[in-house]
């Protein structure tokens, strides 16, 4: 029987070391152990990431890696490999890993049928895709989804803006906030328009609702072939013929909305950057997994990241993390990491169904650096809440600007060596306490491949963090409760009696509409 991580003897011994280590001297500790920097420096796949900072020493980790053993997030992991039901209260294996398994690698049993009708639809849309680069006619394509049906290929075509190809814009609409749509449609030919109809159910509100606008702006501005300029990527194929598409690209339901960029999903990002492209994006992701897969736990970078969110949730109480990329491409990365992280881990129940003692997923947000220097750094760095910072840097730009981007790295590496060092002003208000943790993520080159790893990485950071906490990482009940109250509102949107709204609802409501 698995214990619950607060029931073994590790969670005990971090809870005797926090004592101490929560004013653990970071200044000191680079004094006391000559070789800091190269113990907590850790190198995966594409991506080099400086630990020597965080708030922890070796006695921590160890006892971390002694807790990732009492939970057995390893054998977690094998079951999430296997393909084994692991979202236990959908009833869903998970493998959104498969969809990034290349032909040619090692299929486990079992699952090779599935892993070629991945990889037949993979090339389906990839030479669709390619069809699409093709064609002058299409100068523009408008990606209709939300969540995850938005957020990663909108973040990622943004990230390889070098990559793109500059014969077609790209457009995103999430938001039932028809501003969103109007701004965009407001300027596209109806026939120089390919829209993307994204969406893993086929039934979120948002995005039927902007799809039919989308159409009817279509068939009002005298689009001709209607066939030819909507595409459904979908799990739901039945749902997206019912609308009235014709092309259409599905997936699977054992791949979750935030992790489904791998899949049809990321149509957008393939006509974006290419098939040759994507296929690098993927293995960037497939590499990633097999480091997750097979690296000894003390050399494990997803292991160990997993971990330090929860030595720092659970033990030292910080309750938010701020992600800073230092490349201004990355903007949308902050926004791509919440839905990760925060619908995968904001949860308070096990998967037993039993409450939780202990905290789980922290606050996630951040900007680009340098712009967030000049914005709410002044309280990272002196307010009164201790907040890791997560700087990412980019070693070789994709512009000859060397002035600016030296400056830039200057810029991240001053930044997380004051939160570390401070400044023991005589004068109060310039007085730095320091001693401000902060880990530093450093990329050779922003590309497909180093961006796949980069987010493979993060998605089995948050994967082992889930285990640990012994939560299901890929349900997200906790949206539901909203959309069913929002269609009882709408139902008596103009009644003057209301059933089940509260006073205050009722108020708002009758000043709004
Ligand atoms: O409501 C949350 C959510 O289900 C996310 O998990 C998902 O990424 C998003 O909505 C969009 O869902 P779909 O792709 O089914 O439209």
């Amino acid at each position: 029987m698995l214990k619950r991580c607060d029931q073994v003897a590790s969670w005990q011994k971090l809870n005797e070391l926090k004592v101490t280590k929560v004013s653990l001297d970071l200044t000191k500790a680079f004094v006391n152990q000559a070789n800091r920097f190269e113990h907590f420096s850790a190198e995966a796949p594409h991506v080099f990431v400086d630990l020597s900072k965080c708030m922890w020493d070796e006695e921590v980790e160890k006892a971390l890696l002694e807790l990732a053993n009492e939970t057995k997030v390893f054998s977690l992991r094998d079951a999430l490999f296997k393909g084994d039901s692991i979202n236990t209260t959908e009833g869903r294996s998970v493998m959104h890993w498969l969809l990034r398994t290349p032909k040619g690698a090692q299929i486990p049993a079992g699952l090779e049928s599935t892993h070629a009708e991945v990889l037949t639809t993979l090339d389906a849309f990839l030479s669709f895709a390619e069809k699409v680069r093709s064609k002058d006619s299409i100068t523009d394509v408008v990606n209709i989804g939300i969540g995850g049906s938005d957020l990663g290929p909108q973040m990622a075509i943004r990230a390889l803006a070098e990559y793109v190809t500059p014969t077609k814009s790209f457009h995103f609409i999430s938001n039932i906030d028809a501003h969103e749509i109007t701004g965009v449609l407001d300027k596209l030919d109806p026939n120089k328009t390919l829209f993307l109809i994204s969406s893993k159910s086929f039934t979120t509100i948002e995005t039927m609702t902007n799809a039919q606008t989308a159409k009817q702006w279509f068939i009002n501005g005298g689009g001709k072939n209607i066939d030819q300029h909507f595409v459904g990527l979908t799990s739901n194929v039945v749902l997206a013929k019912e609308f009235g598409i014709d092309t259409t690209f599905g997936f699977w339901d054992w791949v979750g909305g935030r992790y489904s960029m791998w899949s049809s999903i990321g149509l957008a990002i393939a006509i974006a950057i290419g098939a040759k492209a994507f296929k690098e994006f993927l293995q960037g992701a497939f590499e990633m997994d097999e480091h997750f897969k097979s690296a000894a736990p003390k050399d494990n970078l997803p292991l160990k990241l997993g971990l330090l969110d929860v030595w720092y949730r659970n033990f030292l109480n910080y309750k938010s993390r701020n992600i800073a990329p230092y490349h201004s491409a990355l903007y949308r990365l902050p926004a791509y990491l919440q839905q990760l992280d925060m619908e995968s881990n904001g949860k308070s129940v096990d998967k037993s169904a039993q409450g939780l003692s202990y905290g789980t997923a922290s606050v996630l947000w951040g900007e680009p650096g340098t712009n967030g220097q000049h914005a709410f750094f002044q309280m990272l760095h002196q307010g009164t809440d201790v907040i890791p910072i997560e700087f990412i840097a980019v070693k070789t730009p994709s512009h000859s600007h060397t002035n600016h981007h030296e400056l830039l790295l200057a810029n991240a590496l001053a930044q997380a060596q004051a939160f570390m060092v401070g400044d023991a002003n005589v004068n109060k208000a310039r007085y730095f306490s320091g001693n401000r943790p902060s880990l530093f993520t450093i990329l050779e080159r922003l590309t497909p491949t180093s961006l796949g790893a980069l987010i493979a990485l993060s998605e089995h950071r948050t994967f082992v963090a889930g285990a640990v906490w012994g939560i299901n990482s890929f349900d997200q009940y906790g949206v539901e409760l909203g959309k069913t109250l929002t269609l009882n509102i709408m139902k008596q949107y103009s009644n003057e009696e209301f059933t089940n709204l509260d006073p205050s609802t009722q108020g708002l409501l009758r000043r709004l509409r």
